[in-house]
């Protein structure tokens, strides 16, 4: 029996409200609390953008610096934790060790700024700890003085970032903190609306985030450029891949039907850094295959998405692949929660309704 896919509305209606943020799929515009994205990546720090997204306003200098206190401050509490996580950090996959991580932490839930910022420094805190233990390596203490991104990518590398890094990645966190109703959001959101608490929204969305339609597909960017090789290689290889009717990673969007907004953000972070032959292959093999798409999908229009230079970005930055999901999700982790206590508000349960298409037994 063939089960349509069908798109289901919230409560029967099309479409969520949310102040959060507005993808304009055609245009190839993100909003971000009201703000286009590229008014605020590159230049606001994640931190201001934490504050846009939890009140509602860019935080004033004095307001800044005191967020960045705390929440270095619980990148510290949340590294003295580690020893309460069970075997949690020991999974092979990191998004299952940020799960199961994530889930042992204690988080009160009671005041919302202390909630987001304690999860928020719980992902990132036990992304760069698996990727440590990985390396068979201790983790390194979080330095509460340094910018949420600047001591993220640090944690990973083991020692001090370079700043241009540190601002890169800043960059990126910023660029994929929300975008609308989102699969990982909308779990969150599922959950919330429930009346659970913070942490199981939170663990339902990396749940989400993990699969390779959504957050995973960054790691098979990088496998795809690597079996590319070079970029006169691109026409070949990308023919073959859709003759085998493999999906192009990094291709496509349910929303965009324009490049992602997001991919030229990142591109120009890209820029900021050392790696221009990998750029190269990168900016021929999204060429190539958005032609190659377009020939075989002439009514859709499959371009480059946020994870096709998320790969590029996060791989110069020395991040390691296992981590790109994670990475993603020490971002997106910001917007999770702003949806959740948003939801809070709204108060009604989220329950779509659907269609029974199987027999009657007689
Ligand atoms: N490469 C090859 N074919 C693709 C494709 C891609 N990247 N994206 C969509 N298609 C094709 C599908 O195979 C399908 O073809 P068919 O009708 O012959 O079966 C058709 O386009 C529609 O696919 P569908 O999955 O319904 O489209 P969608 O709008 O729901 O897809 C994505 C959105 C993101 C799931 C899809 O574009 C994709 O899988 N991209 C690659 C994974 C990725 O980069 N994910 C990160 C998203 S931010």
């Amino acid at each position: 029996m063939k089960i349509e896919p069908i798109d289901v509305g919230l409560e029967g209606v099309v479409a969520a409200e949310t102040v959060l943020s507005q993808v304009d799929g055609e245009r190839g515009e993100l909003l971000l609390r009201g703000h286009p994205l590229d008014h605020i990546a590159g230049h606001w720090t994640f931190e201001e953008v934490i504050g846009l997204f939890l009140s509602g306003e860019r935080p004033t200098a004095p307001e800044r610096r005191a967020l960045e206190r705390r929440l270095g401050a619980l990148r510290i509490t949340a590294y003295e934790r580690i020893d309460t996580l069970g075997a949690a950090l020991d999974a092979a996959n990191a998004m299952d060790a940020l799960r199961g991580a994530v889930a042992q932490r204690d988080v009160a839930d009671e005041d919302p700024l202390t909630t987001a910022l304690e999860l928020t420094a719980s992902v990132a805190v036990y992304a760069a700890a698996w990727g440590a233990r990985q390396k068979g390596e201790p983790l390194r203490r979080p330095d509460p003085d340094a910018s949420h991104a600047a001591d993220l990518l640090s944690m990973y590398l083991g020692h001090p970032c370079d700043p241009t890094n540190g601002r890169a990645l800043d960059t990126y966190l910023a660029t994929v903190v929300d975008h609308g109703m989102n699969a990982s959001t909308f779990a969150a959101r599922v959950v919330a609306s429930t009346e659970s608490d913070a942490t199981s929204c939170v663990v339902a969305a990396i749940g989400a985030l993990k699969g390779r339609l959504h957050g995973g597909a960054p790691g098979p960017v990088l496998d795809m450029l690597d079996a590319i090789g070079r970029p006169d290689h691109a026409e070949a290889w990308l023919t073959e891949a859709l003759a085998e009717k493999r999906r192009i990673m990094g291709m496509g969007h349910r929303v965009y039907r324009v490049r992602d907004p997001r991919a030229a953000v990142l591109e120009a972070a890209v820029h900021t850094l050392r790696g221009g032959e990998r750029l190269a292959l990168a900016k021929a093999t999204e060429e190539t295959a958005a032609r190659l798409l377009a020939e075989r999908y002439p009514d859709r229009s499959l371009r480059a998405n946020v994870e096709f230079y998320t790969a590029v970005l996060l791989e110069a930055l020395e991040i390691p692949r296992a981590l790109f999901t994670p990475t993603f999700a020490a971002g997106r982790v910001v917007g999770w929660m702003a949806h959740v206590f948003e939801q809070r508000a709204v108060g009604r349960l989220i329950r779509p309704k659907s269609r029974y298409v199987g027999p009657r037994a007689t």
